[in-house]
């Protein structure tokens, strides 16, 4: 079972951030920087494997999204592409889906697309921090992030607002990179750590936050640590299934 007080405080360190707060700020500038390349980027950096990997996320949760007047939260849901994933999968049912992320630059782009889409079933978006979310508590139905827990600056901190603002019997599903094992781990990570930087940089335009997400992928808890944190913060039936040769992974939990 990891330390989980507050002398332990693990979460996103890019490079030069003496704290959470300035962890948190370095973040949001970082996404904020690369929010005009950033669909184009995830998608030929990840071969459009990603689209499969939102997909799955979503499928898993059907049942939720199939409960009428389910209310359902992205969140650091960047451009949308998760939570579109999610509405995609609303067929009959009123569920109601927002997104939230602590960049303005990112969830103007998640409108922008929402808005060139279907006008049934849009999701909403909202400007909010995931440590500090503006939602009372047992509000919501399911709780997802893709990509983005692994950016925040507590991950403790971050499961416990989670539980906070799911009802009791509520979900959670955080879809995040893994590091896979073996010799195809031994493959991937060359293109993670050389290849992927090098291509990042070259189309942002923006030095350093293709070289923090390798970085940050390392710092990441294992699966194993990422369960006992889950299980602290109070969920239960929490597992972690493996997408792709572990190269990504979904953690499950129930409050
Ligand atoms: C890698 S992007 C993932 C976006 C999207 N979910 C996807 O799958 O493409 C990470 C996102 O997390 C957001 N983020 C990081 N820390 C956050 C926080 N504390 N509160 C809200 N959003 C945060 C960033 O602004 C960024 O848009």
């Amino acid at each position: 079972m990891p330390e989980t007080t507050k002398s332990s405080v693990i979460g996103a360190a890019p490079e030069g951030a003496g704290d959470a707060q300035a962890a948190a700020s370095a973040v949001r500038d970082m996404f904020t920087s690369i929010a005009p390349r950033y669909d184009l980027l995830n998608h030929i950096l990840s071969l459009n494997i990603d689209r499969l990997w939102w997909r799955r996320t979503a499928r898993t949760f059907r049942h939720i999204l199939a409960m009428p007047g389910a209310r359902v939260l992205d969140l650091c849901c960047g451009t949308g592409d998760m939570t579109f994933a999610l509405r995609r999968e609303v067929w009959k049912s009123d569920a109601r889906i927002l997104g939230a992320d602590f960049s303005h630059a990112m969830l103007q782009r998640a409108a922008a697309k929402s808005a060139a889409a279907a006008r049934d079933k849009t999701p909403r978006w909202v400007e909010a921090d995931a440590l500090n979310l503006p939602f009372p508590k047992a509000h919501f139905d399911l709780v997802t992030s893709a990509f983005g827990f692994r950016n925040l600056a507590d991950y403790d901190a971050g499961l416990r607002e989670i539980v906070r603002v799911l009802r009791p019997g509520g979900e959670c599903g955080i879809l995040d990179f893994g590091e896979p094992k073996g010799l195809f781990g031994a493959l991937y990570r060359v293109y993670f750590r050389e290849v992927l930087p090098r291509i990042g940089t070259m189309i942002s335009g923006v030095r350093g936050p293709y070289a923090y997400l390798p970085a940050s992928v390392e710092r990441f808890p294992s699966p194993e640590e990422m369960l006992a944190r889950m299980e602290s913060a109070g969920f239960s039936e929490s597992t972690w299934s493996p997408y792709t040769f572990g190269i990504a992974g979904l953690y499950r939990g129930k409050k």
